[in-house]
């Protein structure tokens, strides 16, 4: 039995990924930067164990979805392929923040279960090549190997389509201050998004400029610019949004509590608070702030009629390994 345990964090995408060019590697169309979010985490045990007849997968100590165990399996099937395995393998996984919270949990789990199984099946990768696979997994999930400010190359094969640090957890104290306002599931998953994106006229025109907006960010990131980063986040989430509400068929991920909080940011913002607002596949409103302006900007979100509650979390550190202590399970 060859067994391994792996952590790593969410992230929320400031530059957003959504379009493949290559759609089974996940090669996108377009580069982009998030922030690994600290203080949430899924780890993954994995082990590989010659008496199972087939892969079993435990999320929160209940077995997973068919759906969900299928995209395992075929994730384990590319680490099988890597290390020439056969064996069928265990993999247990828990995360401490809620699934269906908003918070994308497929970026972090596979980048959990990334290291986890590539380390039981006896590879040693490198981080570039740790990022390439988790991206197998789920595209966002590439960016949560490295800590901190992240950018992933969008590149255009499997080689040069990874994530690299753009700036250490320590470089600006920024804060994500998620408004929750639906705590279900999304409808549409990403993945299916992704597919979508093509129907829609503005996609070309979003993948077309967006290099300006990764140059802007990645420049308000070097030079902590709050004005500027809040500019091209809001501008980029719009952006994604418009390509979802015209895609065929359309794709509507807000309530009318999400436009509520994108309203109160912009007035928050007017009154001379650091507040700039950035939405992923859901209705949730993540709210980036930088740590002078927290108290103040979650007291003003908690206000608001609809928001049910509030996380926050710090930038956030690498993907790292755990030290196994007994029963993987
Ligand atoms: C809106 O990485 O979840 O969060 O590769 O199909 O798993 P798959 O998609 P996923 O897409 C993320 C979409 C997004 C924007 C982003 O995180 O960049």
């Amino acid at each position: 039995m060859m067994t391994a345990k792996a952590e790593a964090a969410p992230n929320i995408a400031f530059i957003k990924y959504w379009g493949n060019r290559v759609d089974i590697l996940r090669i996108p169309l377009n580069s982009s930067i998030s922030m690994n979010l600290g203080g949430l985490s899924t780890q993954t045990t994995v082990c590989f164990d010659d008496s199972l007849e087939t892969d079993v997968v435990n999320i929160n100590q209940q077995p997973a979805t068919a759906e969900a165990a299928r995209r395992v399996s075929e994730f384990i099937d590319i680490v099988r392929s890597l290390a020439g395995l056969t064996t069928c393998a265990k993999v247990s996984s828990w995360n401490n923040f809620p699934m269906g919270s908003g918070i994308a949990s497929s970026a972090a789990a596979f980048a959990a279960l990334s290291l986890a199984a590539s380390k039981a099946a006896g590879l040693n990768l490198d981080e570039s090549e740790l990022s390439r696979l988790a991206r197998r997994g789920s595209g966002s999930a590439c960016r949560s190997i490295p800590a901190g400010i992240v950018e992933w190359h969008a590149g255009d094969r499997d080689e040069n389509s990874f994530a690299e640090q753009l700036a250490a957890p320590e470089y600006w104290d920024l804060v994500d201050c998620l408004a929750v306002v639906n705590e279900g599931h999304k409808r549409v998953g990403s993945s299916d998004g992704h597919r979508l994106s093509y129907s829609s006229p503005l996609q070309e025109l979003r993948v077309s400029d967006s290099v300006i907006r990764f140059n802007q960010c990645r420049q308000a990131i070097l030079t902590r610019d709050f004005e500027s980063l809040a500019d091209v986040i809001e501008q980029d989430s719009n952006l994604m949004h418009s390509v979802m509400n015209t895609s065929r068929p359309e794709l509507v991920y807000w309530n009318e509590v999400t436009l509520t909080v994108i309203q109160e940011v912009i007035h928050m913002r007017k009154k001379g608070l650091e507040a700039a607002f950035t939405i992923d596949a859901g209705p949730n409103v993540h709210v980036i702030t930088v740590n002078k302006s927290l108290q103040a900007v979650k007291r003003h979100l908690e206000s608001i009629a609809g928001v049910l509650r509030i996380v926050v979390a710090p930038v956030g550190r690498e993907a790292r390994y755990i030290e196994v202590d007994g029963d993987p399970s």
